[in-house]
Parts: structure tokens; C-alpha cells; sequence
């Protein structure tokens, strides 16, 4: 069958083609009907069925003769582990873990905070979660306190599943003092933590708050499956906004299940038990959608990875898993493949390799340059899938479906809209435009199945952020075309989001840091283009006239400030201070006219801009700080 007739099945008759997709699935109780539209106008799906995630993604296979497969590799080049956990070991962890957090009084939509490395115990951490109905919220580590406290305030967990520490290439991190300290400075309280102790560095447990994991889980009655109605929230994620307060991603059950078990054979072309790598982290949508949930769903073996594209030990180490475990499909960021590329250019550690278990390389969570594209087409002589998606759909909006059709391929475009997303390309009015012509890059309401179906406890602000701007439309906050051919081409972000090695950042929560500064009286962050991590964010600082400190102590601070408040994953290291910041006559700063000055990009002076000579005040601190760069 053709890409072209499964898509013009879709729009045909969606209820059908996702009613198709959910038969894929074990229902408790078999939904009636796919999309229900509720009073208030917002979409569910599936509402009417009853399901459990963690009986799709492990119980089921157990049952179907997949017991002794193994369902998570666990590869850490940074300690020198490596494990391997069956299904049906998955399913006894994972129901002993469920059982104790019941023990304690976790029931059916509780919400469970998870701040935890790359270990498989993050993955049973959230499978036990769903097992009993308790919505998980999964936090990256390399976030400070105060970002994890902020999540804290916002979902109200009653549990946190921690670990001792993370291990990063320039130490070991340990989470415990971090964790104390969210929990201190958070005003909702958590009831208890239990804590993963790593020998690396095991943490103090000094008050009755803290149990240890093993202690936890030792005595613990195994629990069944609870089955949930398809739209009770499998999870909350949260993710960058324009504003310093993050939007928790509210992600449906039901929906989700069916749509994560469309994808694995239809865009990734994997069958059941194969190995399914995608070298992410459980903190990002990316790990929790293909890490731990939909390679699952679909019965394969799936790899928890700790370590880096490079410098654990090297550059070969993502083509020494791929070779050791057997890799059928590969999905990491541009940013990763970026960073091999510059240590190991003529791709000669690759040949080391016997490769010819791999048929793909699927890239996401940045715009992919043409040159990292073709350099791992001609290293890895696999099709190489540029495909985008945001934390807010949960799986791709546009791909190369490779287990439909494999369509032509045009580099610089992450491909053709999937089943389920109408994409439209939107003037200023919402009058849709042509080919070729720039827009802001929207999709036709309802969201496919899967997709996020509010923000948690922020209706109001899930409707502004992203359904007011058209009538009728999800606002997807990029910019971009479509060529005559239907293909997509992602071009900027449309809000002031920017993305930092495949990490989403908001420049907002950057500036409300730098503002607190005592000796800042005004600040513009801006993002500024990187070889390597696509985008970095960069400081300018207007100080206050009474500022007393040298403005290298001020830079010092600011950028310590970011690293306690935001957390070293906001990669901010530079910052220049300038005497005013270019604005227009309302008094918005010009930050994209800043960006394209950084980047030695054309720029049409603003009509409305303020006083033309403060641009030149920001290319002369640029030039203090090295940019424009020469490549
Ligand atoms: N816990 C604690 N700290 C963490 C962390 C974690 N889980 N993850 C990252 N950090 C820290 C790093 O140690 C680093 O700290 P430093 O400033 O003290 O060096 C900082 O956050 C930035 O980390 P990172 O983004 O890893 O940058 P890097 O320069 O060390 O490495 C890359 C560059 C490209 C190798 C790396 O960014 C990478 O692997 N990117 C892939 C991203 C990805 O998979 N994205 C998923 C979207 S699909
Ligand atoms: P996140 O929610 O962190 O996954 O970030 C989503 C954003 O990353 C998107 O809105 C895009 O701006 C960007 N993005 C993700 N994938 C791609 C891609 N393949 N091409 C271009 N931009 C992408």
C-alpha cells in the first residue's frame, strides 16, 4: 500500500483508521468509538475504553511467549556496566515496585515525581507507576533544584523515585543534596522518597522521609494491572514555554498506547523483537516515548544508554553498541551525530564495525543540517530519517514513513505530514498559504491520538498557548513551508523557545534569572547559532548605575546563578554587558534582529526600532565575546 492511499485512508474516515490502529492494543474494556468531543471543546480519545499501559508494554508479552526476551539493555560506557533485564523479570520488578508504592498509599491518579539517571530502574520507575494508575513525572537531572521544585509545586506529587547520583563525564553528580533542597525550597510537601543507591556515591538517608529502594521494594506485595479509563493521564512532562514557568504536558492513556504501537512498524519499520536504540535520556519526550514506552508496547528489546556520543571513551561508542546489541534501528539527535562527526570526521572508527545489523538512523528534536545528514548517509550507508516532533504530540508529525513506503528523500525537510496531523501553513490572519511560502506552521484540530490533551491543572493556558492564536488550528510555535511536493521544511521557532543540543530552553526563564541579579537592571537573552549544539544561549546585560562590581565578577555570577537556578543543562556560559538594548518604539527588545547580527546574517533594520545606533553597541560586545564566528 501506498504512503499516498494510507494517509487518504486517514483523512477519509479517521474514526475508522485510529478504531483500526486501537485493535492492536489490550483493552480491559474495548473502546466503543475513538474521538469523543467534550463540552468544553477540547478532544479525548478513546475515552470509553479501559486499558493499563504497563500490561501492554510487559505483562501481554510475558503471556504471549515473549517471556525470556530480553526487554532493556542497560549499556554504560561511563561506569562499565552492562545488564540485561527479561520481560518477564520486567514485569516481577515492576509489579513488586507497584505493589509498594501501594503499600504506601499511591493510588490511581497520584502523581509520582522521577528524578533519575539512565538506569533501567527509571524505566520500571514509571512502568510501575502506570501499572497502578499514579501518573509519573519524569525530571531531568541535569535541572537544578529550583526548576525540580517548581515541578514539585506545580503537579503535587505525593513520592519522588530518586537515585544517589547521576554520572556525567566530568564527575559524579549527587541528586540527593539537590532533591533536599527542592523539597525545602518547594511549598507542597512530598510524603516520602525512596532512593536508588549507587555505589558510586550512596546518599544519607536521615529522616523517616527517605527509604532506601531495596528496603522498599524487599517485603512488597507484586501488584496487578490497574485499568484506567483511555483518557486518564499516563504522565506529565514538562517543557519550555515563553515564560519562566514551565507547561506540564498532559499525556492521555489510551491514545497514547495506540498511536506509540502505529509508529514502530509504520514510520520506524521494526518488527517485534528486534533492538530499538534511542540514545536519548527518560527526561525528554524522546526517552519516554521511544526509550521506555513504545518499544515496549511493541515487544521489542529496548537499550538504556549511559554515557555520551563522545568522550565515553570515544567517539565509537555509539557504533560499539549498535554492533554489541545488535541494533536494528537508531534514533539519537543531530546534535550527537555533530559531535562524532567532529572527532572522528572521515568516519574511520565506524569501519571497527560490523554494522550490517542496523537499516536505519532516525534523527529529532532540532533541525538536522544537510551536511550531518549526508555525512551519516555516506558513513552508515542506512537511510537516514531527519523527523519532527515536539514533547507536545509525543511522536512525530512529519517523517519518512519507512515501514509504508520509503518516500524520496530532500535533505533540509524532516519529510511529509503522518496520519492524524492535517499540517497547514498560516499567514498572520490564518489564511492558509501556498507552496513555498513561509508561515507559522499549524495543525488542523483535533490532534491525533497521543497528543497531548491539555496542560496539567492550565486549561486557560493550554487554550492560549496554543489553540487562540487560529480558529481551529494547534498552534505548533515553529515556522516553516511546504514544497509542492508536500514536504515540510521547519525553518524557526515563532516564540522566543530555543533549542540547545536537542534540549528545548526558554529564553524568558533565562532572562528572569539574569534580572535577579542585584546589579542587573535590564537583560535580553538571545540564542545564537552553535556547530555543535545548534543553538546556545548568550546574556546581554544592562547593569544598574550603582552597580558596584566589576563586570567580569557580574558575567561570573550570572552565569553561576543560571547553573543553580536553571541547571547546567541551559549550557549558559557567555554574556557581555552593553549600555541599553536595541528595542522598538513599544519598547519590545529585538532579540531575533540581535540573533541574525550574532549569526553574520542579512537583517532589515526594524522600522520601528528605537535608536538604530544600539545596534551597533550589540555587535561591538559581540565582537568582545568572539562573534560573528568564522567557521
Ligand atoms: N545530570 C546532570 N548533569 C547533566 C546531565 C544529567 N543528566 N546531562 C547533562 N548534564 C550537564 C553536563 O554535565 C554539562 O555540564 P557542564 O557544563 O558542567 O559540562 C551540561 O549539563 C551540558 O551537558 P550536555 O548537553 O551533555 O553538553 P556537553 O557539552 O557535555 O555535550 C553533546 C555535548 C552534544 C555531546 C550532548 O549535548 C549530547 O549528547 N546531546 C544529545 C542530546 C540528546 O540526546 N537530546 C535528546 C533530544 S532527542
Ligand atoms: P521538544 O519539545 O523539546 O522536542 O522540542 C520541539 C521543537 O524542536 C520543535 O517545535 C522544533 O522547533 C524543534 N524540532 C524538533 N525536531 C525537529 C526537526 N526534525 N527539525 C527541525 N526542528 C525540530
Amino acid at each position: 500500500m501506498s504512503f499516498a492511499s494510507v494517509y487518504a485512508d486517514w483523512q477519509s474516515d479517521p474514526e475508522n483508521f485510529w478504531m483500526a490502529a486501537s485493535e492492536k492494543i489490550d483493552w480491559d474494556q474495548k473502546p466503543t468509538r475513538a474521538l469523543t468531543t467534550r463540552p468544553d471543546g477540547l478532544f479525548e480519545w478513546f475515552s470509553d475504553g479501559h486499558v493499563n499501559t504497563c500490561w501492554n508494554a510487559v505483562d501481554r508479552h510475558v503471556l504471549q511467549g515473549r517471556g525470556q526476551q530480553v526487554a532493556i539493555i542497560y549499556d554504560s560506557p561511563i561506569t562499565g556496566a552492562q545488564s540485561q533485564i527479561t520481560y518477564a523479570e520486567l514485569r516481577d520488578r515492576v509489579a513488586k515496585l507497584a505493589g509498594a508504592l501501594q503499600s504506601r498509599g499511591i493510588r490511581s491518579g497520584d502523581r509520582v515525581i522521577i528524578y533519575m539517571p539512565m538506569i533501567p530502574q527509571a524505566l520500571e520507575a514509571m512502568l510501575a507507576c502506570t501499572r497502578i494508575g499514579a501518573i509519573h513525572s519524569v525530571v531531568f537531572g541535569g535541572f537544578a533544584a529550583n526548576e525540580l521544585a517548581v515541578r514539585i509545586d506545580d503537579c503535587k506529587p505525593d513520592a519522588i523515585l530518586s537515585a544517589s547520583c547521576g554520572i556525567e563525564p566530568s564527575g559524579v553528580v549527587a541528586y540527593k543534596p539537590l532533591l533536599d533542597h527542592a523539597i525545602e525550597i518547594a511549598e507542597h510537601k512530598v510524603k516520602f522518597c525512596v532512593m536508588l543507591q549507587r555505589d558510586q556515591s550512596p546518599a544519607d538517608l536521615l529522616t523517616e522521609r527517605d527509604i532506601d529502594w531495596q528496603d522498599f521494594v524487599r517485603d512488597a506485595e507484586p501488584a496487578n494491572c490497574l485499568p484506567v479509563p483511555g483518557s486518564h493521564p499516563a504522565y506529565i512532562l514538562y517543557t519550555s514555554g515563553t515564560t519562566g514557568a514551565p507547561k506540564g504536558v498532559v499525556r492521555p492513556t489510551g491514545g497514547h498506547l495506540v498511536a506509540l504501537n502505529w509508529t514502530m512498524k509504520n514510520i520506524y519499520n521494526v518488527e517485534p523483537g528486534e533492538v530499538f536504540w534511542a540514545a536519548s535520556d527518560v527526561g525528554w519526550v524522546v526517552g519516554h516515548s521511544y526509550i521506555c514506552y513504545a518499544p515496549l508496547i511493541y515487544g521489542n528489546t529496548t537499550i538504556v544508554f549511559e554515557g555520551k556520543p563522545v568522550g565515553t571513551p570515544d567517539a565509537a561508542t555509539f557504533w560499539r553498541v549498535i554492533a554489541d546489541h545488535q541494533v536494528s534501528c537508531f534514533f539519537t539527535a543531530p546534535t550527537a551525530i555533530r559531535a562524532v562527526k567532529r572527532e572522528d570526521p572521515d568516519g574511520t572508527l565506524i569501519d571497527q564495525f560490523d554494522l550490517s545489523c542496523l537499516r536505519a538512523l532516525f534523527l529529532a528534536g532540532e533541525r538536522a543540517d544537510p551536511d550531518t545528514i549526508e555525512w551519516a548517509m555516506s558513513c552508515l550507508k542506512v537511510p537516514v530519517v531527519d523527523h519532527w516532533w515536539q514533547t507536545e504530540t509525543g511522536y512525530a508529525i512529519a517523517a519518512n514513513p519507512l515501514g509504508i513506503e520509503k518516500l524520496p528523500v530532500k535533505i533540509g525537510s524532516p519529510g511529509v505530514p503522518m496520519p492524524g496531523f492535517d499540517v497547514q501553513i498560516l499567514d498572520h490572519d490564518g489564511k492558509t498559504l501556498g507552496a513555498d511560502q513561509l508561515g507559522a506552521i499549524a495543525i488542523k484540530l483535533p490532534l491525533p491520538p497521543g497528543t497531548l490533551s491539555t496542560l496539567w491543572n492550565a486549561t486557560d493556558r493550554y487554550q492560549s498557548s496554543y489553540l487562540d492564536a487560529f480558529d481551529g488550528y494547534y498552534e505548533t510555535g515553529d515556522s516553516g513551508l511546504t514544497d509542492a511536493d508536500g514536504n515540510l521544511f521547519i525553518m524557526a521557532r515563532t516564540d522566543d523557545v530555543i533549542n540547545v543540543a536537542g534540549h528545548r530552553l526558554s529564553t524568558g526563564a533565562l532572562e528572569e534569572v539574569l534580572a535577579a541579579h542585584t546589579s542587573v537592571a535590564e537583560c535580553a537573552v538571545v540564542g545564537v547559532a552553535d556547530q555543535l549544539k545548534g543553538q546556545i544561549p548568550i546574556g546581554f546585560l544592562c547593569l544598574n548605575a550603582n552597580a558596584d562590581l566589576s563586570h567580569e565578577t557580574i558575567i561570573q555570577e550570572v552565569i553561576q546563578l543560571v547553573r543553580d537556578k536553571i541547571g547546567p543543562v541551559a549550557a549558559f556560559k557567555q554574556a557581555v554587558v552593553v549600555d541599553r538594548l536595541p528595542k522598538t518604539r513599544s519598547g519590545k527588545i529585538l532579540r531575533s534582529t540581535i540573533a541574525r547580527i550574532a549569526d553574520n546574517q542579512d537583517f532589515k533594520m526594524p522600522a520601528t526600532i528605537d535608536d538604530p545606533k544600539s545596534l551597533d553597541e550589540i555587535k561591538r560586545a559581540l565582537e568582545t565575546i568572539g562573534y560573528p564566528q568564522t567557521k
